[in-house]
């Protein structure tokens, strides 16, 4: 059963990490101007409303993004990123936060091609209506983690994948790694975007490992922690992101990015953030 929906977490801090790292590796992939495919395996709604009842309820969205939209000192690359959503919201007011799904719209051009998975009936149809007509995209209602191989590899052999799953139960880290292991060797140039939150299960610790074992020709893995985990030692204290072949330039551009990101969304003195990489 699908309970998770995105719409309860929409623009918080690990929606910023990840965003601002699909921007920064979307950019990369633009400075050239053959065509290249963008899979969502796990795309949401598309966009969502900070003013509905989901993203009210929890308000996870003032720990992250809300802390950044005022800010007039962003970095280069936090700037680009909060410039799109700025885009997203053209009356000027935070009132709604981009999906990846909306960040690709903004970012890919017209020779790319989207391709976006999503299981849940209800965010398909709004993922759907949201994607409409646009040259170039599809969104489908299939299972993301099955759906891949027929992605692979893209007719241009250019390529990113980003998967971006709930991980409501345990099996979708499993699914994860059995998924890439079959995606990689498909595509052993493209580019794979992991993102995985950080509490404590041991499959969530083990993940940075096993990805790294499918990833010969380098990886980059990058984590932000801002909250301390409740007394039980529960609770979404950051999350991470494990690329598999990255662009060369990302590893600077996060030097950068990550510490002013701990500064930015820190809520407790241990924020921190992992930076790490292996490069051929
Ligand atoms: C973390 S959200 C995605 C957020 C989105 N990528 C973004 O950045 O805006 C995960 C989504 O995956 C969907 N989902 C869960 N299992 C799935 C599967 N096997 N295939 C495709 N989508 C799935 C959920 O319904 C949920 O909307």
């Amino acid at each position: 059963m699908l309970a998770y929906r995105h719409a309860f977490h929409a623009g918080n801090h690990a929606d910023v990490l990840k965003h601002a790292v699909l921007t920064l590796v979307l950019r990369h992939m633009n400075l050239k101007e053959k065509a290249y495919r963008l899979v969502d395996t796990h795309a949401g709604a598309g966009g969502y409303s900070l003013e509905g009842a989901y993203a009210q309820k929890k308000g996870e969205y003032e720990q992250g993004i809300a802390r950044l939209w005022p800010r007039e000192d962003l970095p280069e690359a936090v700037a680009d990123y909060v410039n799109l959503v700025r885009r997203f919201n053209p009356d000027g007011q935070l009132k709604q936060y981009p999906g990846s799904p909306a960040f690709a719209q903004m970012l890919l051009r017209p020779q790319d091609q989207l391709r976006l998975f999503e299981l849940h009936p209800t965010d398909f149809r709004i993922l759907n209506a949201f994607v409409g007509e646009s040259t170039g995209a599809e969104a489908k209602c299939a299972d993301g983690f099955v759906a891949l191989k027929g992605q692979l590899p893209p007719p241009s052999r250019r390529g990113v994948v980003l998967v971006d799953p709930s991980y409501e139960g345990h099996a979708d880290y499993g699914k994860v790694v059995a998924m890439l292991r079959e995606a990689v060797p498909r595509f052993a140039e493209g580019t794979y975007m992991v993102w995985y939150p950080q509490v404590q299960k041991l499959e969530a610790v083990r993940l940075p490992k096993r990805l790294q074992a499918l990833a010969p020709k380098g990886w980059l893995h990058a984590r932000l922690t801002v909250q301390r985990p409740d007394s039980q030692g529960f609770g979404l204290a950051g999350s991470g992101v494990f690329i598999i072949n990255p662009p060369f330039t990302l590893h600077a551009q996060l030097q950068t990015l990550l510490p002013w990101l701990v500064g930015a969304l820190a809520q407790y003195e241990g924020a921190n953030f992992l930076l790490e990489q292996h490069a051929v």
